[in-house]
C-alpha cells in the first residue's frame, strides 16, 4: 500500500483496533494461518488472535494491519472488517437477512453514490440450505429498504462488497476489505521469467516461504541457496531489501536478471558462495530458502544432512537473535535434529502436498 492510499484511508479509522475475519485457502489445515500470523509478526502489527480453525482466522488489529497482511499473504482469499455475528440455528434465510439489518445501519456505511455488492461464502459444506443468491439477494432488498433506494446493487463495479461467511460456528458477516484476484501469482510463472530453470519454486509458494520467514519490508531478506531467486522476487516484490547467494554463477547471473524485470530497486547484493561460509554480518533477520533436494537414504541424502547442519552453523553466526530461517525440504530430512544441534527452535514443522509424486516439508526455525 502506497502513503497515498494509507493517507486515503484515513489515519483514525485505519490504526483502530477491531475484528477482523481472514478466509483463507484450503490448500493446508495450518500453514494459511501461521502465514498470515508470520505477516503479522514480521510487520510488527498489533493484533490479537480471537478465533482460529480451518480456514478462517478472526483478528482484532487495525484496518491497515488487515489489508496489509491480506495482501502480502500468499493463502489468505479475502479479509473482511466484522459488523456482526451470530449462530445459524433455525432462522430461515430471510430471518438472518432480518437479524443483519436489524443489527447494521447501512446508512452509515453508505454514500448515495456507493453501489454495493453481496456474496455469501462458506468454509466447507455447511448450511447449505441457505442457498447464496438467495440469501445475497434478502440482504440486497434490506439494504435498499434502509436506504430508501439510493444505493444500488452493482455486481460489476462495485464500491462496497458486503461479505457473508458461513462456518461450523455460524455467520459472519461485514465488509470485505481486500480480496485476491484470479492469477495474481501465475503472472509470474517460473517459464515466464526472463531466466528460467527446473526447480525454482512457483511463486504462490516462494511467497509464503518469504512470509513464514517474517520478512520486513525495507529490511533485509536472505537466501543462501537462491537459483533462479523465486524467492527473492517475491521478496522484492514486498519491499525487502534482497541478498542472495549461491555456489552457480549462472545462477546468480539468472536471479539478478529476474529481479532486475520484477522489482530492480530492492536488490541489496549477490555473492557467489558456499551456503556453509556465506560473508554476511548480523544485520539479517530473515532466511527464507529452498536447497537443493536429496533424500537422507542416499549418500547425496547424507551430503544434504551435512550441508545442512553447516548452513545452520553458519546462519546462526549471522542472524539476530530470534532470526528466522523459513525451509523448504524433502519430508526425510531430520530438521528437528539439526535445528537442537544448531541453536535453533523449530516453531513450526508441517508437511505440504506438492503433486502426485512429491510431498514437501517446510520448518520455521528460529535463533535462541
Ligand atoms: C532448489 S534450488 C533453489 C531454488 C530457489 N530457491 C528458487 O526458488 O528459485 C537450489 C540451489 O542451491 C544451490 N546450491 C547447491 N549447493 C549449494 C551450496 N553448498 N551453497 C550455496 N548454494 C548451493 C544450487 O546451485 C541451486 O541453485
Amino acid at each position: 500500500m502506497t502513503n497515498l492510499e494509507e493517507a486515503s484511508l484515513g489515519k483514525k479509522t485505519t490504526h483502530l483496533i477491531k475484528p477482523f475475519f481472514f478466509q483463507l485457502s484450503g490448500n493446508h489445515p495450518e500453514l494459511p494461518s501461521i502465514e498470515v500470523l508470520s505477516i503479522m509478526k514480521g510487520e510488527e502489527f498489533q493484533h490479537q488472535v480471537l478465533e482460529k480453525s480451518s480456514q478462517f482466522l478472526l483478528l482484532n488489529c487495525s484496518k491497515l494491519a488487515a489489508i496489509k497482511t491480506a495482501k502480502r499473504a500468499a493463502y489468505c482469499r479475502r479479509s473482511v472488517e466484522l459488523l456482526f455475528r451470530s449462530e445459524v440455528g433455525s432462522k430461515t434465510t430471510v430471518n438472518i437477512a432480518k437479524c443483519i439489518s436489524e443489527q447494521i445501519d447501512f446508512n452509515k456505511f453508505l454514500l448515495k453514490e456507493d453501489r454495493f455488492k453481496v456474496r455469501v461464502y462458506r468454509i466447507g459444506k455447511v448450511h447449505t440450505e441457505h442457498i447464496s443468491i438467495h440469501l445475497e439477494k434478502a440482504i440486497g432488498d434490506t439494504i435498499w429498504d434502509q436506504t430508501k433506494g439510493a444505493c444500488k446493487a452493482d455486481m460489476k463495479a462495485p464500491t462496497i462488497t458486503f461479505i457473508v461467511l458461513f462456518t461450523e460456528k455460524g455467520f459472519f458477516f461485514g465488509r470485505e476489505i481486500f480480496s485476491r484476484k484470479k492469477g495474481s501469482f501465475t503472472d509470474r510463472r517460473p517459464d515466464l521469467r526472463p531466466f528460467f530453470k527446473p526447480g525454482t519454486l512457483e511463486p504462490r509458494f516462494a511467497r509464503l516461504m518469504v512470509n513464514l520467514s517474517r520478512a520486513k519490508p525495507g529490511e533485509y531478506l536472505l537466501d543462501p541457496f537462491c537459483g533462479p531467486g523465486g524467492i527473492l522476487i517475491e521478496g522484492a516484490i514486498i519491499g525487502c531489501k534482497i541478498l542472495g547467494s549461491d555456489l552457480d554463477k549462472r545462477m546468480i547471473n539468472g536471479s539478478k536478471k529476474n529481479i532486475n524485470h520484477y522489482s530492480p530497486s530492492n536488490i541489496a547484493g549477490f555473492v557467489l558462495s558456499d551456503a556453509k561460509h556465506l560473508p554476511f554480518n548480523r544485520k539479517i533477520k530473515a532466511i527464507a530458502t529452498d536447497p537443493p533436494y536429496g533424500r537422507s537414504t542416499s549418500t547425496y541424502g547424507k551430503d544434504i544432512e551435512d550441508l545442512l547442519i553447516q548452513f545452520f552453523q553458519n546462519a546462526s553466526q549471522i542472524l539476530q537473535k530470534d532470526g528466522i530461517i523459513a525451509i523448504g525440504m524433502f519430508e526425510e530430512v531430520p530438521l528437528q535434529e539439526i535445528v537442537e544441534k544448531t541453536g535453533f527452535i523449530l516453531e513450526h514443522f508441517e508437511k505440504i502436498y506438492i503433486h502426485r509424486s512429491l510431498t514437501r516439508r517446510i520448518g520455521v526455525c528460529r535463533l535462541k
